[in-house]
C-alpha cells in the first residue's frame, strides 16, 4: 500500500475513535446512572427497543437488568423504574426530587413549558395549586361536578335508547359525554352532541392520543432535534394540537368579552380574574399562554383517558358476562331501577367498585406513565442521577406487579375484595400515578367512572356481536397510551 493511502486510513481511524469518544462522553455526561444495555452513539438502544412496542421492549430488558435500569432513547438516557417498590421509592418516598416533568418532545413543540401538565418549577406549582382549587370546589359554586356528571350520563342514556338494541360503535358517544363534563367545568357549558365543531374537536383529541402512541411519536421523542425539520407523519400531532389551541384561545376571547368578575362561570373566567388581579406583576404565571395551555391540558386529559377506560371496560364486561350479572345484582339491591346513581352509593357497592378498579388495572391506559425528571442531583439506590435526568415510571409494571396482584394478567375483580366481600385497597393500584405529579383529575375521573358504569348497567344489558370467548382485548395501539380495540355492541334495555 502506498504511504499516502495508509496515512489516510490511519487518519480516518483516529477520527472515528475521536467521534466515538465524544459521543460516549456526551452520553455519560456526569452521574453514575443505573446499568443497562450498552448504547451505540447516536442510536442509543434503538436496536433493543422496538418503537412500535416500547413498553414490551422495556419489560424484556427488565428481565436482564432488574427493576431500575438505564436505556438510551436515541442519544438521551432515561432511567426506567419498574414494579411497585421502585416506583414508590422514587415518586412517593423521594417525591420532591422526582417531581419534574420529563421531556415529551412530540408535544413540547406546542407547549414549550407552559400549561400545568408540562410545566416545571414555580410555574408548575402555581398552576397546579390553582387548577386543583378550581376543580375541587369549582370556584364558581352552583352545581357540583357530581350533578354535571349525572346530567351528562342522562344524555348518554337517551342516545343509547335511540339505538333500540341495534349494534353501535361507542367511541364517539362515550367521548362526547365524557368531554362534556370537563367542558362544563372549563368552558362553562356543555356542547350539543351534534355540534359540528365539538365533533371535530373530539376527533382531533382522539387522533392526537393515537398519534402520540405511534412509532413516529416515539422516534420524534428521540430525535426531535433533526425530525422537527423533516416533513412526514410525525408532524401530525403538532398540527392537531395547534388547532385545539386555537379553539381554546377563541373560547378565552369570548369569555373575556362577557366577563363579570363577581360571577365567574368557569375555569377560564377564574383564570382571567386572577390575570386581572396580577396585571401589575411582571413575573406572574397568570398569563394568556398558561391560561390557554392549562385549559387545553384539562380538556384533553379529561376527555380521552376516561372515555378510553369506559370503552375498554364495556368490552371487558362483555367478555366476562358473569361479572356484568353480579354488577346488575348489586345495582338492583342498592340503587334500584329508578333512582339516579350517586357517588354515595359507591361505599355500599364493593363489588362494582372492585370491578372498576380491576378494569383500570388491566386496561392500563398510560402504561409508561408520563415522563418525569429529577429536579436536582439525586442519589437513588446507590446510583447518581444528575439534575434533569429523565425517568419513566412504568405504571403498567406496577399494575401487574405479581407481588401485589395474585393473577397479574387476568381480569380478576377479587384483587380488590377481601374474604367477606368488602372492598380491599391495594397500594400498587396506580393508574393515576402517585406522588406530587399524581393525576390532577383523579377524583373527578373516579366519580365519572362510577357514575357512568352504574348508570349504563342500571338501564342496559351489554350484548357483544361475537361470543364472549372470541372477544379480543388486545389494544389497537400500544405506545404512550393503550388504545382499546374498535368494536360494536348492542345495548338492550333492562
Ligand atoms: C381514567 C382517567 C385518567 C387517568 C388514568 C389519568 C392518568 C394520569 C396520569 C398517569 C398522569 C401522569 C402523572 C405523572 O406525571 O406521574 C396524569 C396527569 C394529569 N392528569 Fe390525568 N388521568 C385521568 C383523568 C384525568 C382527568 C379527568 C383530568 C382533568 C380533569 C386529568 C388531568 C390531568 C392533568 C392536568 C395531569 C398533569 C398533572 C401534573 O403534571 O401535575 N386527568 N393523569
Amino acid at each position: 500500500m502506498e504511504l499516502g493511502g495508509a496515512f489516510t486510513i490511519f487518519l480516518a481511524l483516529c477520527l472515528s475513535c475521536l467521534l466515538i469518544l465524544i459521543a460516549w462522553k456526551q452520553i455519560n455526561k456526569g452521574g453514575m446512572l443505573p446499568p443497562g444495555p450498552t448504547p451505540i452513539p447516536f442510536l442509543g438502544n434503538l436496536i433493543q427497543i422496538r418503537t412500535d412496542a416500547t413498553f414490551q421492549s422495556l419489560m424484556k430488558l427488565r428481565e436482564k437488568y432488574g427493576q431500575v435500569f438505564t436505556v438510551y432513547m436515541g442519544p438521551r438516557p432515561v432511567v426506567v423504574l419498574c414494579g411497585h417498590e421502585a416506583v414508590k421509592e422514587a415518586l412517593v418516598d423521594r417525591a420532591d426530587e422526582f417531581s419534574g416533568r420529563g421531556e415529551l418532545a412530540s408535544v413540547e413543540r406546542n407547549f414549550q413549558g407552559y400549561g400545568v401538565a408540562l410545566a416545571n418549577g414555580e410555574r408548575w406549582k402555581i398552576l397546579r395549586r390553582f387548577s386543583l382549587t378550581i376543580l375541587r370546589d369549582f370556584g364558581m359554586g352552583k352545581r357540583s361536578i357530581e350533578e354535571r356528571i349525572q346530567e351528562e350520563a342522562g344524555f348518554l342514556l337517551e342516545e343509547f335508547r335511540k339505538s333500540k338494541g341495534a349494534p353501535i360503535e361507542p367511541t364517539f358517544l362515550l367521548g362526547r359525554t365524557v368531554s362534556n363534563v370537563i367542558s362544563s367545568v372549563v368552558f362553562g357549558s356543555r356542547f350539543d352532541y351534534e355540534d359540528k365543531q365539538f365533533l371535530k374537536l373530539l376527533q382531533m383529541i382522539n387522533e392526537s392520543f393515537i398519534e402520540m402512541s405511534t412509532p413516529w411519536a416515539q422516534l420524534y421523542d428521540m430525535y426531535s432535534g433533526i425530525m422537527q425539520y423533516l416533513p412526514g407523519r410525525h408532524n401530525r400531532i403538532y398540527y392537531l394540537v395547534e388547532e385545539l389551541k386555537d379553539f381554546v384561545a377563541s373560547r378565552v376571547k369570548k369569555n373575556e368579552a362577557s366577563l363579570d368578575p363577581q360571577n365567574p362561570r368557569d375555569f377560564i373566567d377564574c383564570f382571567l380574574i386572577k390575570m386581572h388581579q396580577d396585571k401589575n406583576n411582571p413575573h406572574t404565571e397568570f398569563n394568556l399562554k398558561n391560561l390557554v395551555l392549562t385549559t387545553l391540558n384539562l380538556f384533553f386529559a379529561g376527555t380521552e383517558t376516561v372515555s378510553s377506560t369506559l370503552r375498554y371496560g364495556l368490552l371487558l364486561l362483555m367478555k366476562y358476562p358473569e361479572v356484568e350479572a353480579k354488577i346488575h345484582e348489586e345495582i338492583d339491591q342498592v340503587i334500584g331501577a329508578h333512582r339516579i346513581p350517586s357517588v354515595n352509593d359507591r361505599v355500599k357497592m364493593p363489588y362494582t367498585d372492585a370491578v372498576i378498579h380491576e378494569i383500570q388495572r388491566l386496561t392500563d391506559i398510560v402504561p409508561m406513565g408520563v415522563p418525569h425528571n429529577v429536579i436536582r442531583d439525586t442519589h437513588f439506590r446507590g446510583y447518581f442521577l444528575p439534575k434533569g435526568t429523565n425517568v419513566f415510571p412504568m405504571l403498567g409494571s406496577v399494575l401487574r406487579d405479581p407481588k401485589y396482584f395474585r393473577y397479574p394478567d387476568t381480569f380478576y375483580p377479587q384483587h380488590f375484595l377481601d374474604e367477606q366481600g368488602c372492598f380491599k385497597k391495594n397500594e400498587a393500584f396506580v393508574p393515576f400515578s402517585s406522588g406530587k405529579r399524581v393525576c390532577l383529575g383523579e377524583s373527578m375521573a373516579r366519580m365519572e367512572l362510577f357514575l357512568y358504569f352504574t348508570s349504563i348497567l342500571q338501564n342496559f344489558s351489554l350484548r357483544p356481536l361475537v361470543p364472549p370467548a372470541d372477544i379480543d382485548i388486545t389494544p389497537k395501539v400500544s405506545g404512550f397510551g393503550n388504545i382499546p380495540p374498535t368494536y360494536e355492541l348492542c345495548l338492550v334495555s333492562r
